[in-house]
């Protein structure tokens, strides 16, 4: 579908961790494709995830029944997406491409809906952004297996109930927690993605470096497995622009101290920050005294979008402990301060603030 905006391209800001030629983009996208687990086996990590996913397939295709529908959530680049696929392949069915905001009439959807047959999957990227008028026409398909088809119009219309194959619908939102209940209810199967940790990172450069013929030593692995923002898709794109450094600036192989200084040059820092993420903290440090300050006050400082802010950037800002949410605004920690290089402010000057330090 042509409209589709993935997250593997538009809705992410360009300037996150680098921002190749266009030329690069097409390349990528393509070993994006080469790169993507194809089975439970292949798939690194979110082990939770996985190995629940695994007993509702097995489940699902002993019964000979289609999988209940599975919603996907977790931030941008962590497997979403390459999990759809995955699922779809496991159960041996068909998979229908689309996303919330390419869904643009209730006809599109129930166009998409009648051609499915028994079992298929039907991804939907981008759930939270759904037309309301669509996601409630989504119900009776997912509950009942039957769409409304209106005839007539005014006084004289009336709706015919058809029914559909028995589908599964895989939904895929980075808003975790966000989904109205009426839809999130209809998921029999709810999973949420977590970071990685460096070692299945580590492990995931090694099964990339391997597919993509890219000559690396585990020290180097390591080295970018680490400073990957606990995200696949990042360990992947930071890999390939590495590759390009040691092709032309080493002998081609990647080893820690070539990963070192192409990070260097990409700006993603020793804890795997890029400019972006120091970006944020600094523009809290320096314009709102480190918070609390309002995520909207914020985006429009950074002149950013608040829900890429949100949802992309600042889950990890605080799971590694630089950002905190209160009632009253995010507000960056010690931490912060030490990775900026910047003195904390001394303790009681920041008025309710100063038990943080
Ligand atoms: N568990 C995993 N193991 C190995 N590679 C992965 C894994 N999850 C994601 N990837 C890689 O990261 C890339 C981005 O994943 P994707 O499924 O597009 O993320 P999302 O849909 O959550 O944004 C994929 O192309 C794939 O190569
Ligand atoms: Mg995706």
């Amino acid at each position: 579908m042509a409209r589709q905006r993935h997250e593997d391209g538009g809705a992410e800001p360009v300037a996150r961790v680098v921002s190749p030629e266009p030329a690069a983009v097409a390349r990528d996208l393509e070993d994006d494709a080469a790169l993507r687990p194809r089975s439970f086996d292949e798939f690194v990590g979110q082990r939770k995830v996985a190995d629940n996913l695994a007993v509702y397939v097995q489940a699902a295709r002993k019964r000979g029944d289609a999988l209940d529908h599975v919603l996907l959530s977790g931030p941008p680049g962590l497997g979403k997406t390459t999990l759809a696929f995955l699922l779809a392949r496991e159960m041996g069915s068909q998979i229908r491409v689309t996303s919330g905001p390419a869904l643009e009439r209730k006809g599109d959807l129930a166009g998409i809906l009648t051609s499915l047959g028994r079992g298929d999957v039907l991804f939907i990227d981008e759930i939270h952004r759904l037309q309301p008028v669509i996601e409630e026409s989504l119900y009776p398909a997912m509950e009942d297996f039957r769409i409304e088809l209106v005839t007539g119009t005014g006084a004289g219309a009336r709706a015919i109930p058809l029914p559909i194959e028995r589908f599964t619908l895989v939904g895929a939102t980075t808003r975790t927690g966000q989904l109205g209940s009426p839809l999130l209810s209809r998921f029999g199967i709810v999973e949420t993605f977590a970071f990685y940790s460096a070692e299945e990172l580590t492990d995931i450069v090694r099964r990339s470096a391997r597919l993509l013929g890219i000559p690396i030593d585990d020290a180097g692995a390591e080295e970018i497995g680490r400073r990957s923002r606990g995200t696949p898709r990042i360990a992947n794109r930071l890999l390939r622009r590495i590759r390009d450094f040691a092709d032309v600036r080493g002998d081609g192989r990647v080893t820690r101290e070539l990963a070192e200084f192409a990070l260097g040059r990409l700006e993603v820092d020793a804890s795997g920050l890029d400019a972006g993420d120091r970006k944020i903290l600094s523009t809290m440090i320096k314009r709102f005294d480190g918070g609390p300050v309002g995520i909207d006050s914020l985006a429009a400082s950074l002149a950013e979008d608040r829900d890429t802010l949100e949802f992309v950037y600042e889950p990890y800002l605080i799971q590694e402990g630089f950002l905190i949410r209160t009632p009253r605004g995010r507000q960056v920690t010690k931490r912060a301060y030490e990775h900026l290089n910047v003195p904390p402010p001394p303790a009681g000057s920041r008025g309710g603030q100063a038990s943080l330090f």
